[in-house]
């Protein structure tokens, strides 16, 4: 595990943290947050990620916390101190310190840590591993745009699945469309090399991930839908898999106790998974 995180200004071991008692973040969960992959010590997609990471801080009006050349020494410095060659960096601001209030002060100076995780291996070496999904009722807030570090509708439908064996949670919308995962894009294979997902909006959060899959599908003759699907649709699916930074492209098998794809990844998944991992390199 690396020990190593930048915390407000300087490097510091993780088990130590100075994280203010009254930092908005710990208080109000008033921040934002990336998560990156990092394979042979390359972080995949960071201008995507930073455009987004901007985006997130324009939409609550947090300034960014360092200059863009300090901020990717920052990262490059935790990379280094770490040693981390395959994992993920994590990137989070929160709006900064000040006595608890729910109106905050101008002029704030936001609070920034950044730190790694090791993943034990090249990620393209990793087994693929096909998992289960539950769905719950999406009871999250109307800007799920903004990648907010207020998590908890998305902790409580993760143990909800876990519960019931599942690995993930897809959330359904009063309309009984699936919007997208607790911490990752929900899709759907409706015919061989036709894949469905649900547009961006701010219903869900526009996956770096997902954004690449799209340019990669469309690269080998791969139609794109994008437009909510329903929990009947899901099942009646010929594959499912979800996409995030962490887990890439993962084939689904199971949703709500209806098997999918026989039960193993179907070909359409697998030809985005493979090009997405000679994509991460
Ligand atoms: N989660 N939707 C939600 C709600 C997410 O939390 C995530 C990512 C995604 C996929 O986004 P991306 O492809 O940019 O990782 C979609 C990250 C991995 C997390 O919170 O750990």
């Amino acid at each position: 595990m690396p020990k190593i995180a930048f915390v407000n200004g300087s490097y510091q071991t993780i088990n130590k943290p100075s994280i203010k008692i009254e930092d908005r973040g710990f208080q109000f969960a008033d921040g934002v947050y990336e998560v990156i992959a990092l394979t042979n010590g390359v972080l995949i997609d960071l201008n995507f990620h930073l455009d987004r990471l901007n985006r997130s801080l324009r939409e609550i009006n947090i300034e960014w916390p360092t200059a863009k050349e300090a901020f990717n020494a920052i990262c490059a410095e935790v990379i280094r101190r770490n040693r981390l060659v395959h994992g993920s960096l994590y990137i989070q601001i929160t709006r900064g310190v000040s006595a608890r209030d729910f109106s905050y002060p101008k002029g704030l100076k936001p609070s920034l840590i950044i730190y790694g995780r090791h993943s034990q291996e090249n990620q393209n070496l990793k087994k693929i591993e096909c998992i289960k999904v539950i769905t719950t009722q999406d009871i999250r807030w109307d800007r799920c745009d903004i990648k907010s570090i207020s998590l908890l509708a998305s902790v409580l439908s993760k143990a909800k699945a876990k519960n019931k064996l599942a690995q993930e949670a897809w959330f359904l919308n009063k309309d009984g469309f699936i919007t997208e995962g607790a911490s990752s894009n929900a899709w759907i294979v409706r015919e061989p090399n036709i894949i469905q997902t649900h547009p961006t909006n701010s219903s869900i959060l526009s996956g770096i991930t997902r954004l690449r899959i799209i340019r990669l599908a469309e690269e080998q003759a791969i139609k794109v839908i994008e437009k909510p699907f329903s929990l009947s649709e899901a099942k009646k699916a010929k594959e499912a898999f979800l996409t995030s930074s962490t887990s890439f492209v993962q084939p689904i098998i199971d949703i709500d106790g209806t098997q999918i794809s026989n039960g193993k990844i179907g070909l359409t998944t697998k030809k985005l998974l493979n090009s997405y991992l000679k994509f991460m390199g």
